[in-house]
């Protein structure tokens, strides 16, 4: 009997070494004789909430803090997201923006009241980050602005008064007192939120009920008529697509786009989503065929927005999106402090891919969240600070901001396991405002290495570069004693023999090439 097993162990190994050691196979055809849409930099952005250690130590130290700052914003942080780059920046929520009231984060900051954060582990909000650090934050890495507005508690005045505190051009008493408290000129205001997630936290509301609300406080969103920011109505949870129809049939005349949210729980229930790191190889496999329910997600949307509204007038904004797992242990709950790993990487890919597919409507898409919660770009712990793979997955994708989609049409061996299965080689091209093209390679296989054979039609002759991140282990994490452990490596030049390259792409790994 146990030489039967030990036999068994041994034939089970081969096998597994066999398919490990087997490259699978695959093609990838850019159609360069076509153009998609311009893929909108917003595709890029970020959202930052107040939740967590999100804002206040990820973001915001205060001026007194040992950690070097800049007027109370921390130093590394800012460097960090400067040199990635960061579109446009969503605050203040999330669920907090429909419980914010903006003159409590306004005047002198040893005076503002300070509140209980109750949807986010009922901790005391000391308002110390409101609207001016807001605003001196994303001047200061260059990002556009979207403010989400308070539906749930607030008031249309309310809305109104902030919009008016924000862009006011004039002498108007709250242009005055936005001056008094050291902001002479007005901001710019690129988007503006009427609510957030109106169907949950944000108030429970039927679609027909927000349907008016929206109506209501937009009508009320006044600004110079050089300062218009985009109107938002709060949008869809996922796949419901009921309220995006009663949205777009009762208002979407009021509207310049409209919003979906959709997370990535690998075990697709609340209760237990998962972990961060350490995980069952069935949950990389379920990671990723539920990433790829965004595909479905947006062209289920995309199709009802297109019976309303066939000019394609209203974007289509992903504002929430990204991996949601349990939170590391001995952290609070309330906080959703998760590890970033490898995994989160390639998650990040794979949605870059389906956005750039949907780019005529999809026009920005907010990640959630920028510093120490959900799948962020930056952690901290104290003074420290690291870049996780997300951000490198960002920082990859940079030359796809404003540049042309280019279809791809891929044949690719599935990567399988039990039942479930899902393409193993992921792609995207786009051609940049110079023509060069750059493609993104993406092998979701964990074991098996992929042999691609990447036709470039019409481009003989011209050199590849780039730069390729990968790991030993799925869950590989950049940690603060170890910071550089994922992290992009560049790989070798690429010349095509005619128009085609072959590429040997490795497990789990995410490649982006670029013509020179
Ligand atoms: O990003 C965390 C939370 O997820 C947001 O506050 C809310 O809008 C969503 O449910």
């Amino acid at each position: 009997m146990t030489i039967r097993l030990l036999t068994l162990f041994l034939l089970s190994l081969v096998s597994l070494s066999a398919t490990a050691a087997e490259a699978l196979r695959a093609s990838v055809t850019v159609r360069t004789d076509q153009s998609g849409s311009v893929i909108d930099p917003g595709i890029y952005g970020q959202f930052a909430e107040h939740l967590g250690r999100g804002i206040y130590e990820g973001v915001w130290v205060g001026e007194n803090s040992p950690i070097p700052n800049t007027r109370g914003l921390r130093n590394d942080v800012l460097a960090a997201l400067k040199e990635l780059g960061v579109p446009v920046l969503r605050w203040p929520g999330g669920c907090f923006g429909d419980e914010y009231h903006w003159r409590d984060g306004i005047g002198p900051r040893n005076r503002r009241p300070t509140r209980i954060n109750t949807t986010w582990g009922g901790v005391v909000d000391d308002n110390s980050f409101g609207t001016h650090e807001f605003m001196d934050f994303a001047e200061l890495i260059g990002a556009e602005v979207y403010v989400n507005g308070n539906v749930g508690t607030g008031s249309t005045q309310e809305m109104a008064e902030w919009v008016e505190y924000m862009t006011a051009d004039n002498n108007s008493t709250l242009a005055q007192l936005r001056r008094a408290n050291g902001r002479d000129k007005p901001w710019r205001l690129h988007y503006f939120a009427v609510g957030n997630e109106t169907w949950g936290c944000g108030g429970n509301m039927r679609p027909e009920f927000y349907a008016d609300l929206y109506r209501q406080y937009a009508t009320f969103i006044k600004t110079p008529r050089d300062n218009k920011p985009q109107h938002i109505a709060s949008g869809a949870n996922g796949s419901n697509t009921e309220w995006t129809e009663v949205l777009m049939r009762e208002a979407a005349k009021h509207m310049d786009a409209i919003s979906v949210h959709y997370y990535t729980l690998p075990r697709g229930a609340w209760k237990e989503k998962g972990a961060a790191t350490r995980f069952p190889e069935s949950e990389w496999m379920s990671t990723f065929t539920r990433t790829m329910r965004m595909d479905e997600i947006l062209t289920n949307h995309s199709k009802i927005m297109d019976r309303y509204d066939p000019e394609r007038r209203v974007a289509l904004l992903v504002d929430e999106w990204g991996t949601w797992y349990d939170v590391e242990p001995g952290t609070n709950e309330g906080f959703l402090y998760q590890q970033n790993s490898l995994r989160d990487a390639l998650v990040a890919a794979v949605n870059f891919n389906i956005f750039h597919r949907h780019a005529e409507r999809v026009r920005m898409t907010n990640i959630a969240q920028m510093v120490n919660v959900l799948q962020a770009m930056i952690l901290t712990d104290g003074p420290k600070m690291l870049k996780t793979p997300t951000y490198h997955a960002f920082a990859l994708y940079k030359p796809f901001r404003g540049a042309t989609h280019v279809p791809v049409e891929i044949a690719t061996a599935e990567y399988r396991l039990d039942s479930e299965s899902v393409p193993a080689v992921h792609a995207t091209a786009a051609r940049d405002k110079a023509g060069a093209l750059h493609i993104a390679l993406t092998n979701l296989d964990p074991h098996r290495a992929a042999t691609v054979e990447l036709r470039l039609p019409g481009q003989a002759g011209k050199a590849l570069q780039g730069q390729i991140l990968t790991a030993a282990t799925t869950d590989a994490i950049n940690t603060f004693a170890a910071p550089d452990t994922v992290r992009p490596v560049p790989f070798k030049t690429l010349k095509a023999s005619g128009e085609r390259l072959q590429i040997e792409l490795p497990a789990k790994s995410l490649l982006v090439l670029s013509q020179r």
